[in-house]
This record gives structure tokens, C-alpha cells and sequence, in this order.
């Protein structure tokens, strides 16, 4: 029997070899994702900026470690208890939004990820990603920290990383939706905050 981490290495290989769009003749690395392989809560970003593309990881520049410290906040971490992957997995030239046909091209690898890691919760960052996997009209000042239910998973939209470094007035809010977040995990996941004695 293959297990979670083997299926995600064979994924992670296919991936890496990708030629499905236009985008991988731009591209520096691949950036398939980042964390454990029994994450409950998974994040969804939009797309590779010129770190990512650099490093091979996604939210590795000052967006990403904005990300970071909010997850800190409420005991996430993308080495102990998360997931984090993008709706497309090269970097769109200049930062573009990825075009429709590159997404869904590449979404095929997201799904499959979704197959293997069967979060409970996802959390769609920013507008793009949300409207992607929640709905295509989402209005993400309106609707973030809103839970949405799709075929027994609890999606959540919140605002992106980058959004809040150009305007940081949005941070409190932003930081409110990481709340419901923890109190959602600590409702329903089994062992996200296991080590972390947060979860009672
Ligand atoms: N923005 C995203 O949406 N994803 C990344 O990985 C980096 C920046």
C-alpha cells in the first residue's frame, strides 16, 4: 500500500515535469507546495511571484512572511500542521493574473493534491483562488472569513497577504478571519493543534 507521503513525492515528480501551459517556458522552478501531508486545513494562493519562482516554495517574499506571522498567530505552520499550494504552479510573466485557460490547465494538479491530502477546511488567499475554488462571483471584501460548504469541505475565503501590505488598514480584519479559523479548526479537526496545546 502506497502511503500519503510516497503518493505526494510520485505527484510532486509528475508535477515538476509539467508542459501543460505556456508558462513553463518562463518559469524558473515549479512550485507544487509546501507542508505536511496530513493537513487538515489547506491554503490556496493564486500564483508563483519572483521569490517562489526563485526558491520553488510558495510564499517565500514579504507577502509570505506577512502569511507567516498571521499563522503564527493562531499556531499554524507550514511545517507542522498546514498546507499551502497555489492555483497555478509557474509563475505567470510580471505577475500577471494567470489567464483562464492556464488555470484551468493547472488546476488538475490541485485537485489531485486535494485527492491525496482530503482536507477538511480550505482557505482560498485573495480573490483569484477564491473565486476559483468557492465561487466565481465571490466579493472578497464582502464575503472573507465567510465559510462556505462544498461537498463536505469548509472553504473560507480571506484577503491576500499582498492585498494587506499595500493597504494595512485591512490587517484587523484580516487577523479576525485567522480567529474564526482557529475556532473553526479546534470545532472540527482532529489533530491540527495536537502538539500545540491550543486545541482545547
Ligand atoms: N502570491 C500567491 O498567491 N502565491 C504565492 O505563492 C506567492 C504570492
Amino acid at each position: 500500500m502506497t502511503t500519503k507521503n510516497e503518493e505526494f513525492q510520485k505527484l510532486r515528480e509528475q508535477c515538476l515535469e509539467c508542459k501543460n501551459c505556456g508558462l513553463c517556458s518562463t518559469r524558473t522552478n515549479v512550485v507544487f507546495g509546501v507542508g505536511v501531508d496530513n493537513a487538515e486545513v489547506m491554503f490556496i494562493g493564486e500564483g508563483p511571484g519572483e521569490n517562489e519562482d526563485l526558491q520553488g516554495e510558495p510564499f517565500v517574499g514579504r507577502g509570505g512572511q506577512l502569511l507567516d506571522k498571521m499563522l503564527a498567530a493562531v499556531d499554524l505552520d507550514r511545517h507542522k500542521n498546514i498546507y499551502i499550494a497555489n492555483i497555478v504552479k509557474c509563475r505567470p510573466p510580471k505577475n500577471r493574473d494567470p489567464l483562464p485557460e492556464e488555470q484551468e490547465q493547472c488546476i488538475k494538479w490541485l485537485r489531485k493534491q486535494f485527492a491525496v491530502l482530503r482536507p477538511k477546511i480550505i482557505v482560498c488567499l485573495g480573490r483569484i483562488a477564491a473565486a476559483k475554488i468557492i465561487k466565481p462571483d465571490i466579493k472578497i471584501m464582502k464575503e472573507h472569513g465567510m465559510f462556505f460548504e462544498k461537498g463536505g469541505v469548509l472553504m473560507m475565503p480571506i484577503l491576500h497577504p499582498a492585498a494587506l501590505l499595500r493597504n494595512p488598514n485591512n490587517k484587523p480584519a484580516a487577523f479576525e478571519d485567522f480567529l474564526k479559523l482557529r475556532d473553526k479548526i479546534r470545532e472540527i479537526c482532529d489533530h491540527t493543534y495536537d502538539d500545540q496545546g491550543t486545541g482545547q
